[in-house]
C-alpha cells in the first residue's frame, strides 16, 4: 500500500492518503457553501504559504490561531481521506485547500458563490520542489534520477497529473468574479501588495497593523519556525524531514541550480508546445 498509486479518471493518486470513494464523494456529494474559500494549486506551487496568508487575513493579522492549530486543520486538503472529514466538520466560513484539477473539483462549487484563489508557480521550480518532496513524502514513489523524473513530470505521469492541464483548466475561470489568481513569484516580489490584492478579492479590509501581522507571520522564516506550519507535527510514516524539509528553500529560480541547460531547454520546448496560443502571461515567461 505504501507508494502504491491508483488512477481516478486518468489521474494518479497515492493510495495511502486518497481513495476512489473519497474522490467520488468530493466530486459528486460535497456541499460547497457560498462562504467557502478555496485555496487551489498544482502541488508545490505555494499552497501552505497561501493557506497561512488566508488564515492570517481571517484573524486580522493575529498569529494566535496559526500558532496553535496545524495548517491541515485550518485549511484541509479536502480530497484526502482525512481532509474531507475535517472540511465537513469545520465551522463556516471554511478555508479549504485542494490540488485537484478542475474536472475533479466538487460539482457544487460551480453553482455556488464560493471563492477560489489559484496560486501558480514557475513549473521548473514546481518540478524541483516536487523532486525533493517526493524523496521525503512517504506516500509518493521515489523519484529516481532527476532526468527520468523530469520526463514523467512533463508527461503528467505524477500525482495530480499534468501541470499544464491543471493550469490551463483552472485559468479557464479567469474573468469570473469568484476566481482570483496570483503567482508564487508575485508573492515573493511584493507580499504586502499581494495581500492587499487578496483582501480586495475577499472583500476584507485590514488596517496597516493587521497587514504587518500577515506579512510578518507568513514569511518563510516565521513559517519555518512555526510547528503548526512546518509539518514537524506530521507523522513520520508520512513525512520524514531528516534529509530535506517541506519548507525547503522558499525561493524563486532554484531550477537554475538544479537543471542542466539541456534539461531546461527540453522543458522550454514542452512548455511552448503545451501553452501555445493561450492568452496567458506569467512572471517567468
Ligand atoms: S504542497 O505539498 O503541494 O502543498 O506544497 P506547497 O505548499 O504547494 O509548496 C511548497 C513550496 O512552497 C514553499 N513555501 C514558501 N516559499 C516562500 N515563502 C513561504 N512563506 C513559503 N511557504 C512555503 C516551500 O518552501 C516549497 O518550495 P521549495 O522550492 O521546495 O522550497
Amino acid at each position: 500500500m505504501f507508494k502504491e498509486y491508483f488512477q481516478y479518471k486518468g489521474i494518479s493518486f497515492p493510495r495511502l492518503i486518497y481513495s476512489e470513494q473519497g474522490l467520488r464523494e468530493v466530486e459528486n456529494e460535497f456541499q460547497v457553501r457560498d462562504d467557502d474559500v478555496f485555496n487551489v494549486t498544482y502541488q508545490k506551487s505555494g499552497t501552505v504559504w497561501m493557506l497561512e496568508i488566508l488564515s492570517l487575513i481571517h484573524s486580522n493579522g493575529d498569529p494566535s490561531r496559526c500558532r496553535t492549530v496545524p495548517n491541515w486543520d485550518r485549511g484541509p486538503w479536502y480530497e484526502t481521506i482525512l481532509g474531507l472529514q475535517t472540511a465537513r466538520s469545520n465551522q463556516p466560513p471554511r478555508l479549504i485547500s485542494s490540488h485537484l484539477p478542475i474536472q475533479l473539483f466538487a460539482k457544487s462549487f460551480f453553482q455556488s458563490k464560493a471563492k477560489v484563489l489559484y496560486t501558480v508557480r514557475n513549473p521548473k521550480d514546481v518540478f524541483v520542489s516536487l523532486y525533493h518532496f517526493a524523496q521525503i513524502f512517504r506516500p509518493y514513489k521515489e523519484p529516481g534520477q532527476l532526468d527520468q523524473f523530469l520526463e514523467q513530470f512533463l508527461e503528467g505521469d505524477v500525482p495530480f497529473g499534468s501541470w499544464f492541464d491543471h493550469v490551463k483548466g483552472w485559468m479557464g475561470l479567469r474573468g469570473h468574479e469568484n476566481f482570483f489568481w496570483i503567482s508564487y513569484e508575485e508573492l515573493q516580489q511584493d507580499l504586502r501588495g499581494s495581500v492587499e490584492r487578496i483582501c480586495r478579492f475577499l472583500g476584507k479590509q485590514l488596517d496597516a497593523r493587521a497587514l504587518d501581522g500577515v506579512v510578518e507571520n507568513a514569511s518563510f522564516q516565521a513559517m519555518k519556525q512555526n510547528k503548526m506550519s512546518n509539518f514537524s507535527l506530521a507523522p513520520r510514516f508520512l513525512l520524514d524531514q531528516t534529509h530535506s524539509s517541506f519548507l525547503r528553500k522558499g525561493i524563486a529560480g532554484d531550477w537554475k541550480n538544479q537543471l542542466t541547460t539541456a534539461q531546461s531547454e527540453n522543458f522550454d520546448r514542452v512548455y511552448r508546445e503545451q501553452m501555445q496560443g493561450l492568452d496567458l502571461s506569467f512572471p517567468w515567461d
